[in-house]
């Protein structure tokens, strides 16, 4: 959700935060703005639409000032209009804020202030904060902003600055994250560390509660309730390379074809072929916890949902444990059943997603062991876990996730098989695995060689209004994932099914119109999802099969077949989903959608 950047030093602010903000884009991209301190005044532009939009409306200002704060708005409260776009100034126009969040209490708030005279002018939770600001300022920032946070619920990642303390900006965050960025006599505060990388490596995350009162000389974190914190300074280690879209039209592109290179270093130093096991440095000390469990729950959202299904098949027919899979949202919320001997493990690629921060802590409560598998590193779930397993692919920044699904259950079969060789698996069962998995980024290469037949196929079918995509076992969760791709980044009405389901009620819907996408690989279900593709054909339904190399027979039966090479059942998963990425990708593409910023859709869903 929101991106936010913030800058105070020798520089000029405005190329600093204008560069940051198009980092941040992809965490939301329906508004933005500035606030400028600019020779004893604050400056605000906003505008609605892209940040290259405000960089037109901004260009002829020739801004100087050497302190700013930018924000990029993805609308929670109030259609994205200029008047709903951050900064939020008070009623003198003294103070700026920009946040990322929700403020629960907003509109009790809201009627208190305007019976104090305050007047608003926008219809955001966030206005009511600058005001509620502005009743505690006696020219003393710091302390305003701690008032008034004291008076709020919610969540937030926030920076203020005042015209009267021109030389400071104050951030604070709870629930959303924050970081500061550490130069020389120049600091910076961000949402995440791509806005800044350009500048500094060198960051201190907030943790929740917590404030950083930044000057030009230095910067200080307290807790909201004035007691001093110590932060450590980290390195980032991710590369700008990594967040440039290196030569691709769009960065989901980008990331389904870096898909080879971060399975590979999903697996870097991590699999040992020699004796069939694998080293997972995170989980090394909680491995007795881990195999005393009774039972394993996941839980996550969206696509890293869906890894955690194909997590649960893998877990189970390997460990022999019951495993139950949830979404955070549900989980949180149901009073689960959870015990000492039960391990709870975590999915999610920004690791800030609200709700499974939420489930992080309601399993917390509950004592029960909870395990973490994230991609950004240093992100609150990470930090709140009591260890977990990073994927290490680098930023995605697509907002429709590819590379971190592949990795997540590539992480997830590296748990499972630590923990196999532990209870019962052979070293020699062992290597085999390993040689398979080893063995996948070769095999996704040549998949991703189909990459102008799939385009064609989109070419054809890109203009259907639905889409179905059936699949079984392993490949039931890729069946529900190829289709949420399809339908967030094309709009495209797609659902994905398990595909004995299909007679249960969506074979209604099958018609010379309907394109049906089969995950039909040969495994132990493949004379089954033979005859569903049949039920579907005897109704005159489009047939696009994802079938194993060297099936002839399924090519007298669908319409289309892309072929991805041959490997274990519960490894299909990380072959299978490439064709259906590529599909969801090129539909989009012919449909003249926006691949990297869908509608509506954010990166980082860090509000409930
Ligand atoms: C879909 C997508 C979302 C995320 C979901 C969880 O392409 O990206 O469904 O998977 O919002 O996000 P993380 O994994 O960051 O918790």
């Amino acid at each position: 959700m929101c991106g936010i950047v913030g800058y105070i030093g020798k520089q000029k602010a405005l190329p600093i935060l204008i560069n940051g903000l198009k980092r941040l884009e992809y965490r939301g991209y329906d508004s933005a703005g500035i606030a400028m301190l600019e020779n004893g005044d604050l400056q605000i532009v906003k505008q609605p639409g892209k940040i290259c939009e405000l960089e037109e409306s901004v260009a002829a200002a020739n801004f100087t000032g050497n302190v700013g704060i930018g924000h990029t708005r993805w609308a929670t409260h109030g259609v994205p209009d200029r008047k709903n776009a951050h900064p939020h100034t008070d009623c003198r126009k003294r103070l700026a804020i920009i946040h990322n969040g929700i403020i629960e209490n907003y509109s009790t708030l809201k009627n208190e202030l305007i019976l104090k005279g305050h007047t608003f002018v926008s219809e955001t939770d966030t206005e009511i904060l600058v005001h509620l600001i502005e009743e505690f300022y006696d020219n003393n920032l710091e302390q305003a902003v701690r008032y008034a946070l004291a008076e709020i619920q919610g969540t937030y990642g926030i920076l203020v600055v005042s015209k009267d303390e021109p030389e400071m900006i104050v951030a604070a965050r709870n629930g959303s994250p924050l970081l500061i960025g550490v130069g020389e006599e120049e600091y910076f505060a961000a949402s995440d560390a791509s806005a800044i990388i350009r500048h500094t490596r060198d960051v201190a995350y907030l943790d929740d509660g917590e404030m950083a009162i930044l000057n030009h000389k230095t910067f200080v974190t307290k807790t909201i309730h004035d007691k001093p914190v110590t932060k450590y300074v980290e390195r980032v280690s991710f590369d700008l390379e990594q967040i440039e879209k290196g030569g691709y039209p769009h960065f989901m592109l980008k990331e389904i074809f870096n898909q080879p290179e971060t399975i590979r270093d999903c697996m870097r130093g991590r699999l040992m072929l020699e004796n069939g096991d694998v080293r997972l440095g995170g989980l090394e000390v909680h491995l007795d916890q881990m195999l005393k469990a009774k039972k394993i729950v996941l839980t996550a959202c969206g696509t890293s949902w869906h890894s955690a299904l194909i997590g649960e098949y893998i877990l189970e027919e390997l460990l022999r444990l019951p495993v139950e899979v949830d979404y955070a949202s549900e989980f949180r919320y149901r009073n689960p059943v959870l015990d000492p001997e039960t391990i709870v493990i975590v999915i999610s690629q920004s690791g800030e997603t609200a709700d499974t921060l939420a489930a992080v802590r309601e399993v917390k409560k509950m004592r029960s062991p909870v395990f973490g598998i994230c991609n950004v590193v240093g992100s609150t779930i990470a930090r709140e876990t009591l260890a977990g397993v990073y994927l290490h692919v680098g930023p995605e920044i697509g907002v429709a996730s590819t590379k971190a699904f592949t990795a997540q259950v590539t992480v997830l079969m590296q748990i499972a098989l630590l923990l196999a060789r532990r209870k019962w698996m052979s070293a020699e069962e062992g290597k085999k695995i390993i040689r398979e998995l080893q063995a996948i980024p070769e095999k996704v290469e040549k998949i991703l060689q189909l990459d102008q037949k799939i385009q064609k196929l989109a070419e054809l079918y890109g203009n259907s209004h639905n889409f179905l995509y059936l699949g079984r076992g392993y490949n039931f969760p890729v069946a529900l994932e190829g289709a949420l791709k399809m339908k967030e980044i094309s709009y495209i009405h797609a659902e994905g099914y398990p595909a004995a389901e299909m007679k249960h009620g969506p074979i209604a819907l099958i018609d010379e119109n309907m394109p049906v996408v089969f995950i039909a690989i040969k495994d132990h279900s493949y004379d089954k999802i033979i005859s569903n593709i049949e039920e579907v054909k005897a109704r005159n339904g489009r047939v696009i099969a994802v079938a194993t190399e060297g099936d002839e027979k399924i090519k007298e039966r669908a319409d289309h077949v892309i072929y991805v090479p041959q490997t274990l059942d519960f490894l299909s998963p990380l072959l299978t989903i490439v064709p259906l990425q590529l599909l969801a990708y090129h539909a989009a593409i012919v449909r003249g959608c926006n691949v990297d910023q869908p509608r509506n859709l954010a990166k980082s869903v860090t509000v409930e």
